[in-house]
């Protein structure tokens, strides 16, 4: 029986320096203490703090399963010291994804994100860690399209035996809270159908079809859901699997050799292109972003993250690499294109995503203002508008 381990990465914004950014180091090293200490009682075996953006990341390895209200306990405890923390800073946003504050045994629902993923360790067993800022869970369903359904994408859907049969898209709706499960090559039009609108129909897992092996699993959070308001958007964390018989590394990297559009940027209101970069990269600055990506690689071995002769976990920063030069310049070309257009559509989101946002509050002032034109022909639409008044 191939032992069980859980990889957990559990994310909140608890407040950044000089606006929505970066975290600061006192934030990170609250962080490190807390996880440290749960690694020296046992709770977990290795774990790695990180940032992207202005959202602090724990990377948790541990035995306890998915769910565990330990592990998830130990995630929001830990955010909310540096949350308290922060705003004895004055750090700003102090606290902003804690949007609950008693816990009852489970993160999911109180603000920060979770992507976790309890696997049967292989002889050696490749993941990758997502981690993004200035956008949303959606945002993964591209890459998560090319990198297990596209075989222009992962040549292992066409070369290797092992990948042939196929995988299986688990898609939640966050609108209506419902999900379906959606099995590739077979369901592929009907697999974009939904996910070409990633503001609704979310990615959260995916398994190879013909033995059901975890190959990703996503976070799902829509904060402005949960709170009723705009809260920003949800930067999103994801964990996969690779090799032997999974998308090589480099497969699940090639998505991101190229730039492409996800909705949030500054005010969580615009499209905007996504950039991969490393970690001393990982702070969003120019129009609050352009919305940002890091990758982090490594590998888990007897319940751990493999770690160096000192006993660190060996991480690879996978985006700080010139390979990804050439993506970074598209998402710049893009991204001054897109702002030259200021508040005029596409550049800022459509009208249905900009209800989550402060605008309507807006909108509102002008309310009364509005008068009857003089022919008016009584359409549908008209008397929708009407009713709404
Ligand atoms: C987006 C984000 C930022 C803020 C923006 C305004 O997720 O966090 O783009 O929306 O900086 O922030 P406030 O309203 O706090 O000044
Ligand atoms: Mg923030
Ligand atoms: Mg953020």
């Amino acid at each position: 029986m191939a032992q069980k381990t859980t990889i957990s990465v559990i994310k909140c914004d608890v407040g950044s320096l000089a606006g929505h950014h970066t975290v600061p180091n006192p934030l990170l090293k609250i962080g490190e203490k807390r996880l440290a200490r749960a690694q020296e009682k046992g709770l977990i075996n290795s774990h790695y703090v990180f940032h992207a953006g202005d959202d602090l990341e724990l990377l948790m390895v541990h035995d306890q399963g998915e769910d565990n209200s330990e592990i998830h306990k130990l995630a929001w405890e830990t955010f909310k010291e540096a949350a308290e923390r922060a705003s004895k800073l004055k750090l700003y946003g102090a606290g902003q994804d804690i949007l609950k504050t008693a816990f009852s045994g489970n993160i999911r629902g109180m603000g920060p994100g979770v992507a976790e993923m309890e696997i049967e360790e292989r002889k050696s067993d490749p993941l990758i860690v997502f981690a993004a800022d200035k956008t949303e869970p959606g945002a993964f369903n591209y890459p998560m399209f090319r990198i297990f359904a596209d075989p222009t994408n992962t040549a292992g859907l066409v070369i290797d035996p092992n990948l042939t049969g196929g995988f299986r898209f688990e898609v939640l709706d966050v609108i209506a809270n419902q999900k379906v499960v959606l099995k590739c090559p077979e369901e592929m039009y009907e697999l974009i159908a939904l996910i070409g609108t990633p503001g609704r129909y979310v990615v959260s897992h995916v398994w190879r079809a013909r033995d059901d092996v975890i190959s990703a699993a996503t976070s799902t959070t829509r904060l402005s859901l949960i709170a009723g308001k705009y809260v920003g958007k949800d930067d999103p964390v994801s964990v996969v699997r690779a090799q032997h018989g999974l998308p090589a590394l480099g497969e699940v990297l090639a998505p991101f050799m190229h730039s492409y559009f996800v909705e949030g940027w500054m005010r969580g209101s615009h499209w905007g292109p996504l950039m991969p970069v490393g970690l001393k990269d990982s702070r969003c600055t120019a129009f609050d972003g352009p919305p940002r990506i890091v990758a982090l690689g490594f590998q888990v071995a007897n319940g751990e993250i493999a770690a160096d002769d000192d006993g660190r976990p060996m991480i690879s920063d996978l985006f700080d690499d010139p390979a990804f030069d050439l993506a970074r310049r598209e998402a710049m070309e893009i991204a001054s294109t897109l702002r030259r257009m200021g508040e005029f559509e596409p550049a800022r989101l459509g009208a249905e995503a900009m209800e989550y946002t402060t605008l309507p509050k807006v909108l509102e002032k002008l309310k009364d203002r509005f008068e009857s034109t003089e022919i008016e022909v009584e359409t549908p639409e008209l008397s929708r508008v009407k009713a709404n008044r």
